[in-house]
């Protein structure tokens, strides 16, 4: 169980480092700098397992303990491309930092789950299309 786990996370992050190929392609500039996350981009990796593994364990019919405490900091996040700088940004944030508080209040952690997940994909459909392949899958 332990070593699929880990094969599961291997290949999250396989995955992760293409979408990040499709989401720099906008910005030549970026190319070079591929490797190196923004701070943004480092959190919305994070984000990703941390679904991943709320998904399952609700799925499993357990209780999802804690939600990493600096997530409630992704409005101060630098991105790749200023995207934390501007109003739409912001203004999607809170719909996330508010399911995440739902999750930890444990009122009913599959709706609120659900509801982080629909911030992840209305903040996408305007910035960075290309992980919604990913985030369809949460
Ligand atoms: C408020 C807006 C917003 C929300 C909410 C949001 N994202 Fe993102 N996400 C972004 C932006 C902007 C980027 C681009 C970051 C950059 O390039 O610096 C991004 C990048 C990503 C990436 C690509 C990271 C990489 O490797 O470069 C993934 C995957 C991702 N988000 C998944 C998610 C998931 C899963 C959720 C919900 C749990 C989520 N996002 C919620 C705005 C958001």
């Amino acid at each position: 169980m332990k070593n699929n786990n880990r094969i599961l996370k291997y290949c999250i992050i396989l995955v992760l480092s293409i979408v990040s190929v499709a989401c720099g392609q906008t910005n030549t500039n970026q190319k070079a700098d591929m490797y190196e996350a923004s701070e943004l981009s480092a959190m919305m990796r994070e984000m990703v397992i941390f679904s991943k593994e709320a998904k399952a364990t609700l799925a499993a019919g357990d209780t999802i303990h804690e939600v990493p405490k600096h997530f409630y900091d992704l409005a101060t996040q630098t991105a790749t491309r200023g995207e934390h700088l501007e109003g739409a940004f912001l203004a999607m944030v809170p719909a996330y930092i508010q399911a995440l508080k739902g999750i930890e209040r444990r009122d009913s952690q599959q709706y609120y789950y659900d509801a982080s997940i629909l911030a992840c994909k209305s903040c996408h459909g305007v910035y960075c299309g290309g992980p919604l392949d990913v985030i369809n899958q949460l």
